[in-house]
């Protein structure tokens, strides 16, 4: 492995921001000082007025294989997503087959161990029928079990109350849902059909899948959660109602955990007239005041990590009008870079954007030795220009389907570097040939 030197750079780690170089060997974080250009290097690397963090650790990705690979699969999107800063990812059970057991669980690691260029891990999905594969599971293996509370891409839909019931009794790890009630969706969207026929707006999907929709469905979660004792993270919160169901207790004496996306952070409805079925995702972007609600509820600690819920589809599927249209958009290679922007704004500060992409995640899902930039862990790390402009387009884009939400954007930073376990995977715009993520490891009982 080769030996590596960062100097000069802007730490940002655990609050603070200081000056200092970096030396990697071993794939760990060997030295963190003020003069390390003596160390032994194989690639030195010049940081000068650039900030380094520690890699995004993305919590929810749809990386769509097996079986959708023509929207994306596991060697095109990690690779994006290192040039975007992310060093490790969770991936969603989604694909075709859904991931329903710990053996599929097993298929997808294999294929990660030669074609991911990011570190790695895979949630076991849920069904009505697969509680026996939940129990058996073990923790260590998976990074939690994913149930789809609301009906969204694949056919997961877990909609027996017994069999949810089950789940929370009996998960054994942290459980990751989404949150959107069905009926109450199925509803709004006949209301709409009725109205329009097949020329629904893309404008409508908010009005269709609505705030009440996410909290309805999210505070029988929660409930469930606190009957039970199970330990639930809520995904993609996309509302100020949903915001009245967490507090801002420490992390570690959280028993109820929750996640925003880049783009409901970004994107409101008014950016529905612009960028159509582009921007339809689930849940669905809301207004101005839900998304100012979203930042509120990071800044005060109610919300605990930033996401990506990178979720390609090609452009021709894109195409199809807004009942066939499908929801999701890939993210990865631009979401550090679009949450950048909310430095610029003076919203967050950069140790806040540290908290939230890294230590956060790693804390939440019991990671060691990874998202913080401390002597002796794994070097995952992602260096920033802040100030060097990011022209974002469909050509440039890396992911399989060669599109971004982003398109047409200016940037005011862009990723400089990536190291994924000590590898030099991205320098300067040229990303290396060889997938060197590795698994992550879960330290629970
Ligand atoms: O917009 C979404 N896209 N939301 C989901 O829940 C699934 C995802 C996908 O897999 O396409
Ligand atoms: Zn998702």
């Amino acid at each position: 492995m080769k030996k590596i030197t960062i100097l000069n750079a802007s730490i940002v780690n655990e609050g603070k921001i200081q000056a200092g170089d970096v030396w990697i060997r071993n794939g760990r974080i060997e030295a963190i000082g003020s003069d390390l250009s003596g160390k032994p290097a194989d690639i030195q690397i010049d940081a000068k007025g650039a900030a380094l963090l520690p890699g995004m650790i993305d919590d929810h990705v749809h990386f769509r294989e097996p079986g959708l690979t023509y929207k994306g699969d596991i060697h095109s999107e990690s690779r994006a997503a290192v040039a975007g800063g992310i060093t490790s990812y969770m991936d969603m059970p989604n694909t075709k087959p859904p991931t329903l057991s710990a053996e599929r669980v097993a298929e997808k690691c294999a294929i990660a161990s030669r074609a991911s260029f990011a570190n790695y891990a895979f949630y076991l999905g849920t069904s009505n029928g697969n509680i026996e594969e939940i129990k058996a599971v073990n923790p260590q293996t998976i990074c939690g079990i994913k149930v789809f509370m609301g009906a969204s891409t694949g056919n997961m839909l877990m909609d027996d109350p017994t069999a949810l019931e089950m789940l929370f009794l009996h998960a054994p790890t942290l459980i990751a849902a989404h949150c959107e009630d069905t009926p109450a969706i199925l509803k709004n969207e006949r209301r709409f059909f009725l109205k329009f026929g097949n020329d629904i707006p893309m404008s409508a999907h908010s009005l269709i899948r609505t705030d009440a929709a996410c909290y309805q469905s999210a505070s029988l979660a929660v409930s469930l959660a606190k009957s039970t004792g199970a330990r639930l993270h809520l995904l993609h919160l996309s509302s100020a109602a949903e915001m009245d169901l967490l507090t801002d207790a420490p992390l570690e004496k959280k028993r109820i955990t929750a996640e925003v996306c880049v783009h409901h952070l970004f994107f409101s409805d008014a950016d529905y007239a612009a960028k159509g079925a582009r921007i339809k995702c689930n849940p669905a972007i809301k207004t101005d005041r839900d998304r100012e609600a979203l930042h509120s509820a990071i800044l005060s600690g109610k919300i605990d990590v930033i996401a990506t819920d990178h979720a390609p589809h090609t452009l021709a599927e894109k195409q199809a009008p807004y009942l066939r249209a499908p929801s999701g958009m890939p993210l990865v290679q631009h979401a550090l870079p679009s949450l950048f922007e909310h430095y610029h704004a003076g919203r967050y500060s950069l140790p806040l954007i540290a908290e939230k992409t890294a230590h956060a995640p790693a804390r939440l899902y019991q990671i060691p030795e990874r998202g913080f930039i401390r002597e002796g862990y794994w070097a995952d790390l992602v260096l920033v220009n802040l100030h060097q402009a990011l022209d974002v387009t469909d050509e440039t884009a890396l992911y399989k389907c060669k599109w971004t939400p982003f398109s047409g954007m200016r940037f005011s930073s862009t990723i400089k570097a990536t190291i994924v376990s000590g590898h030099l995977a991205y320098l300067d715009g040229r990303l290396d040939s060889t997938p060197a993520g590795k698994r992550l490891a879960f330290c629970r009982s």
